[in-house]
């Protein structure tokens, strides 16, 4: 019987994972489909319920990263640091609550972008469910005095304190950044610079949301600031479902292609 997959949020309509798993199974081979399920707020746990009844695995996007955390059995290590799940996968033990958004940023920024982690000197904006789930893997990669900036200072240094990193204001961020990663959902209402322009001259500067032309507010704010580079979150996105597709497939399948496809075109 085909396996059955599907990405839960609300709202999840436009979501971009059944496109890109869709390509992964076509490329891979592997017999699977991946739809949408709309949970109610606060039905996470019917939802996941009723849907892993016979389904064989579940990703899990905005709000229920956290409900999802709760609902299963067990935590990678990822997910454990970061207090979010992502991917819920089936073992023999029962459900592996996972967190792919890490590994997936990582790969985007090394792999495919080729930006060098280690040793980056690393400035994170935003300290929401976006950066939570990614410090601890920038942290592994080699990233070098990792600080964590927010708007909200005491949310930066909860985050900052779980992850032996710095916390600072967005006013007080500094220069001389490798590395500056956008977490803050600022840039979807169109404000590009949330901190001096001087934190991002000569940096690389990767934004954690997506366009589908990649000039997101924040990626043209820091290149009209002088960033050597800048990135859009759409490599991120692939690269996380990918990592999603090993945990349940145990295939690795081709990024490149599957981004070239979202970018070109397809449902936005
Ligand atoms: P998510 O889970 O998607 O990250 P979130 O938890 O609401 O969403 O976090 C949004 C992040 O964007 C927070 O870091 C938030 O700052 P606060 O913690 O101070 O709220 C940040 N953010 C949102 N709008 C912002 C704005 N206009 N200026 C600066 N930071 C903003």
């Amino acid at each position: 019987m085909t396996d059955r997959y599907a990405v839960v949020g609300n709202p999840v309509a436009h979501s971009l994972s059944p496109t890109i798993h869709a390509e992964f199974a076509r490329v891979t081979g592997e017999d699977l489909t991946y739809g949408t399920l709309e949970a109610p707020i606060d039905g996470f746990a019917r939802a996941a319920d009723r849907f892993l009844a016979s389904g064989r695995g579940l990703n899990v996007t905005v709000p229920f990263k956290l409900d999802a955390w709760r609902w299963v059995d067990r935590h990678d290590d990822y997910a454990a640091a970061a207090g979010a799940v992502n991917t819920i996968v089936p073992t023999e033990d029962g459900w592996l609550g996972c967190n792919t958004d890490g590994v997936g940023l990582v790969a985007d920024l090394t792999e495919h972008l080729r930006w060098q982690v280690a040793g980056a000197r690393t400035l994170i904006l935003g300290a929401g469910g976006a950066v939570q789930g990614v410090v601890g893997a920038l942290s592994e990669a080699g990233a070098e005095d990792v600080a964590i900036a927010n708007r909200t200072v005491a949310k930066a240094q909860a985050l900052a304190d779980r992850f032996g990193v710095r916390a600072c204001s967005l006013d007080e961020v500094g220069g001389g950044w490798d590395l500056i990663v956008n977490g803050t959902s600022a840039g979807l209402a169109g404000t590009g610079g949330l901190i001096a322009g001087d934190a991002v001259a000569g940096g690389r500067c990767y934004d954690m949301f997506y366009t589908r032309d990649g000039a997101t507010p924040f990626c043209t704010w820091a290149k009209a600031q002088g960033a050597r580079a800048v990135a859009d979150g759409l490599g991120m996105l692939v690269e996380q479902a990918a990592q999603a597709f090993y945990l349940w497939r145990g295939v690795r399948p081709d990024t490149a292609s599957v981004l070239a496809l979202i970018r070109g075109g397809g449902p936005s």
